[in-house]
């Protein structure tokens, strides 16, 4: 898909214009309107066919192209991501009114969030099934809006972000069975090259060898072993260390390992590599903005099998930084995993700030549902300037606690730490304070995205499995520390 910017209306299938509650069409709307369309517009305000109410939209048939008034509610009252929402929407009602050319006058501050929500709500994973050979395909949206930096920037993200998003939602869509960790290392290999980046992939005999006990005790019933990739980035930095790492929980499929997930909870866990997959992401869209700095991405890739080789609840495993782990439940495997990329990221790039992003917990939804994800770590500017990020990126993230006892629940009776712990619930934080004893000193935070990673309940701009969040958090955080 294309995206354009202009200041007048090019020829276009369909003209999108977005009004709030009761608002009446603009001076700039109606100078893209014919004075047919504009009486036309008019008669079905006055008539009150049309008020602009949040989700509210109409269809309507202009000179030479559809229009469609689109509701936007009373916008701080009403709505939560509302320009986000009106660009899905916007999407998928292009394609069912069969536009290929869309145009939609918008205003700079709400461009970005628009032309984000448009690439999600267009996105389709048709790989598994017929495709309807007549279907309307999205050529270009154009932006009616004020040519700035900013809105330019917001464009040339949107191209950038449309690639990213669906590489994530891709990788998590297929399913289990048709790509392992070899494969995703592959991928890897090949994009990195495309883009300049320096990739270094981690065997399961270098494993053993640089001591990542837990990985490959993760990766011990699969037939395809784990994998450590690591992504290095570095342009016009004199400083010989990353600014920030960023790391992401890889599990291709997470059966529970022998505690084994019962139906109802096994299905979706294809969606275990969404955060090394965000990762990959957000390292190609810092190489394509060629943003200056220094920074590093650490995929941790394993598959939690069930076989007779897969590692038993009571197993004691061993991690990068020596500690041991009692492994009291084989579906605690994304800590495990983690506690190794953590680990030796901090030790081999001793990077000034590290990140990582995993669908780590269930529980996290029992504190903040499926649009919130959840924010733990070991420095409070580091936790806030993520908060920032995600704020700026317009996706939703609130913090957990993980004071000091939680760490200290995490301490094994027979081995240095356990991977889960009974009776202490806080199921989120509790992975968290597990994963603090695998950061020696630098500042740290973990992102749960095990509600948000993956869609529940359709929307208008995701209706279906991954959901790509955070690659505009992580995004938003790699501008800020960018020299
Ligand atoms: N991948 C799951 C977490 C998950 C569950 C993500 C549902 C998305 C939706 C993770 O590996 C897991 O199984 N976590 C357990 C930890 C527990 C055994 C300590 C959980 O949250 O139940
Ligand atoms: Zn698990
Ligand atoms: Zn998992």
């Amino acid at each position: 898909m294309k995206f354009e910017l202009k200041s007048s209306l090019p020829k276009t299938d369909l003209l999108i214009l977005l009004l709030q509650e009761n608002e009446k069409v603009s001076v700039e709307a109606k100078k893209l309107l014919s004075a047919n369309e504009f009486e036309q517009i008019e008669k079905r305000l006055k008539a009150k066919d049309f008020s602009g109410k949040c989700s509210e939209n109409m269809v309507i048939y202009g000179d030479d192209k559809k229009l469609i008034l689109m509701g936007m509610g009373k916008i701080e009252k009403d709505c939560i991501q509302p320009y986000e929402k009106a660009g899905g929407k916007s999407a998928s009602m292009a394609k069912h009114l069969k536009a290929s050319h869309v145009s939609v006058l918008i205003d700079e501050k709400n461009l970005a969030e628009y032309l984000n929500g448009f690439v999600l709500g267009n996105y389709e994973f048709n790989q598994f099934k017929k495709v309807d050979k007549d279907a309307t395909k999205i050529e270009s949206l154009t932006a009616i809006c004020e040519k700035t930096a900013g809105t330019a920037a917001a464009l040339l993200f949107a191209e950038y972000f449309d690639e990213g998003q669906k590489l994530i939602r891709d990788m998590v869509n297929t399913p289990a069975g048709s790509r392992n960790t070899i494969d995703v290392a592959n991928l890897t290999k090949d994009l990195a090259k495309k883009y300049g980046i320096k990739c270094t992939v981690y065997d399961e005999k270098e494993l053993k060898k640089m001591g990542c006990g837990a990985i490959l005790g993760v990766g011990r019933g699969s037939e395809y072993p784990p994998r450590l990739i690591t992504l290095e980035y570095n342009n016009k930095s004199k400083s010989k260390t990353p600014s920030v790492a960023f790391v992401g929980k890889g599990i291709t499929f997470d059966t529970g390992g022998l505690n084994i997930k019962p139906t109802g909870h096994i299905e979706t866990m294809k969606l275990d590599l969404a955060g090394a997959i965000t990762v990959l992401a957000t390292m190609i869209l810092i190489a394509r903005s060629k943003l200056q700095g220094n920074f590093v991405g650490v995929m941790a890739m394993a598959e939690n099998a069930v076989s007779d080789r897969s590692m038993h609840p009571g197993d004691i495993l061993k991690a990068y930084n020596g500690k041991t782990i009692e492994v009291l439940n084989t579906d605690a495997e994304g800590r495990l995993v983690l506690a190794d990329a953590l680990s030796f990221t901090e030790d081999k790039f001793k990077p000034q700030k590290m990140v990582d992003v995993a669908t780590l917990t269930g529980a996290v939804t029992v504190a903040l549902g499926y649009h919130i994800s959840g924010i733990m770590g070991n420095n409070e500017d580091f936790i806030k300037e993520i908060m920032d990020s995600a704020k700026d990126a317009k996706e939703r993230m609130w913090v957990l606690p993980m004071d000091k006892d939680f760490v200290e629940a995490t301490k094994g009776e027979i081995s240095d730490t356990k991977n889960a712990t009974d009776g202490v619930r806080a199921g989120a934080t509790m992975g968290a304070a597990f994963l603090q004893q695998f950061v020696e000193k630098t500042n740290w935070a973990h992102i749960d995205i095990g509600g948000t990673g993956w869609v529940e309940k359709p929307s208008s701009t995701i209706k279906f499995g991954g959901t790509a969040v955070i690659l505009r958090t992580f995004w938003e955080l790699a501008k800020r520390n960018s020299i």
